[in-house]
């Protein structure tokens, strides 16, 4: 099959920057991204760059380089569909708020809503493409929708994950450390795999593009998540032994990961990790294992998510213990609200749990991050106070006992204690003893990411030291 459009359904934080550099690779290739939101749609087609919706190293220029030449931003999802010949699918999978597998199952509503579409709409054949993250076997569910299709057309449906990172998203696609691309071991499978190959092929190395079979391609995307979320877990738990005993968990890191076999990647001790993706894709593999009677299975890896939860609020008691025992009416300020740096996603972030516990001790909570806008972090706040019943008043009050910081000096002055909840470059340039002189004394300074430098000055507490 010829691909001349290419059509994806969902602008996020993987369709917009997928797309934007498949367009800046391929530009014999019309890409058009579509979704629902057309105040997402507005922002990526806003003409000051700096108002993209997603914040993303290279992002911009990419965009500037293919967004009118080959590449669209749209709310006409229809129109897209049906002048495609290849469709992604990168729209949210969120867990399951109710019903069967609340808590732990993804919900395909979404995907599901996209396939009915694809199968209204189109009148001609499709590749349609699984980028968003799968429980295992779902493409069967998504060809059985779109069998209901009436006007003869084929559809061939792949796998083929994502694996970028935010912050690195850019790099990531540029020179991804594999493609992985699933499909049926069928001549229109098969074929399939290939036109998919060849667009790939325009920028990344053949031997760096795998072919799989469509349930090994869905499987090794929840695995890779749950690998890479694991080590997390694993060094996070030794932190807490660390404290313990007087090692120190960045020398044990590097001693460990100095080991060819282990690698020094994903063993950085911290607050735990965020995102909006660890936590949602071990979860869904730890129901698929319960689905099918595997409860050992299952609760190897809820273990990493416990673990993770228990570094949150080991982080949030430590705070409370360093301003002996109580944080009731003392100021407290969180440098970083992103679940990581170089980016403005706060999706899951170690920060909104931490800052729940501290604001229910009765802290008043200022927060500077220089990504973050305030309305988020309201919302974020509010989200998870609502999702847990809190009532309206209990809300009002704690986010009144919250404040948002445009620049960390105001943030900072006569604070009781910083929290570092991000590893921002700037947070680690400052110039921390003016800043802890400003501070009410002694100043203390609880770093969750253990990237401030020793500093005989000031009352410091690291994570694992
Ligand atoms: P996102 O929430 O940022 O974006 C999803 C978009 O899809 C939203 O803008 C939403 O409005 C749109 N959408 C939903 N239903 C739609 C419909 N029927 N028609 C048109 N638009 C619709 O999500 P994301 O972070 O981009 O993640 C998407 C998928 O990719 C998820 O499955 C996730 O697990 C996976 N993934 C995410 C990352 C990441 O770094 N964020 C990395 C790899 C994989
Ligand atoms: C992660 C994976 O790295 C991607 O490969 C995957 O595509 C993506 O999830 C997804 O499926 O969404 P992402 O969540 O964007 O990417 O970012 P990571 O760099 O993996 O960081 C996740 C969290 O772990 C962050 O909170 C980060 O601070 C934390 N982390 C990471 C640590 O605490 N220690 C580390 O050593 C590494």
């Amino acid at each position: 099959m010829k691909v001349v459009n290419i059509c994806c359904i969902g602008a996020g934080y993987v369709g917009g920057p997928t797309m934007a550099v498949i367009a800046l690779k391929c530009p014999q290739i019309n890409v058009t991204v579509v979704d629902i939101n057309q105040q997402r749609i507005d922002a990526w087609n806003h003409t000051d760059l700096d108002q993209l919706p997603i914040y993303e190293p290279g992002l911009k220029e990419v965009v500037a380089a293919a967004r009118g030449r080959n590449l669209f931003f749209s709310t006409e999802v229809d129109k897209a569909i049906d002048e495609a010949q290849m469709i992604f699918m990168a729209v949210n999978t969120p867990t399951k708020t109710e019903g069967e597998g609340k808590g732990f199952a993804a919900d395909l509503t979404f995907v599901e809503k996209c396939a009915r579409q694809i199968a209204e709409v189109s009148t001609t054949d499709k590749i349609v493409i699984e980028k968003s993250t799968l429980p295992v076997r779902t493409a069967e569910k998504i060809t059985e929708v779109l069998s209901s299709n009436n006007k003869n057309v084929h559809f061939e449906v792949l796998s083929n994950p994502e694996f970028l990172a935010e912050g690195t998203a850019i790099e990531d696609l540029f020179k991804s450390d594999r493609v992985l691309i699933g499909g049926d071991d069928t001549p229109t499978g098969q074929a399939a795999v290939g036109t998919l190959v060849s667009i790939y092929a325009n920028w990344i190395p053949k031997g760096k593009i795998l072919t799989t079979n469509v349930w090994s391609s869905e499987l090794s995307k929840l695995a890779s998540n749950a690998m890479l979320a694991q080590r997390i877990s694993s060094i996070n738990s030794l932190s807490a032994l660390c404290e313990k005993t007087g090692a120190d968990i960045d020398e044990v890191s590097k001693a460990i990961g100095m080991d060819h076999r282990i690698g020094p990647k994903f063993l950085k001790s911290s607050v735990g990790f965020g995102g909006s993706c660890f936590q949602k894709d071990i979860l869904n593999l730890v129901y698929l294992c319960r689905h099918y009677g595997l409860e050992e299975v299952a609760e190897y890896w809820h273990q990493v998510v416990k673990i993770n939860d228990y570094q949150k609020n080991r982080f949030a008691a430590k705070i409370i213990a360093g301003l002996n025992g109580t944080v009731n009416q003392k100021k407290v300020t969180f440098l970083g609200w992103a679940f990581k740096k170089n980016t403005n996603d706060t999706r899951e972030s170690a920060a909104i749990y931490v800052a729940d516990v501290l604001l229910e001790e009765g802290a008043e909570l200022h927060v500077y991050d220089p990504m973050v806008k305030e309305d988020r972090i309201r919302l974020d706040l509010m989200t998870l106070w609502e999702a847990r019943n809190d009532s309206k008043d209990e809300i009002a009050a704690k986010l009144e006992r919250c404040v948002v910081h445009l620049e960390h000096k105001t943030a900072l002055e006569n604070a009781f204690a910083i929290a570092i909840l991000t590893e921002w470059d700037e947070f680690v340039s400052y110039d921390w003893k003016a800043i802890t002189e400003k501070m009410m004394q002694p100043a203390k300074v609880f770093d969750g990411r253990n990237v401030t430098e020793i500093n005989d000055n000031i009352n410091q507490y690291f994570i694992g030291k």
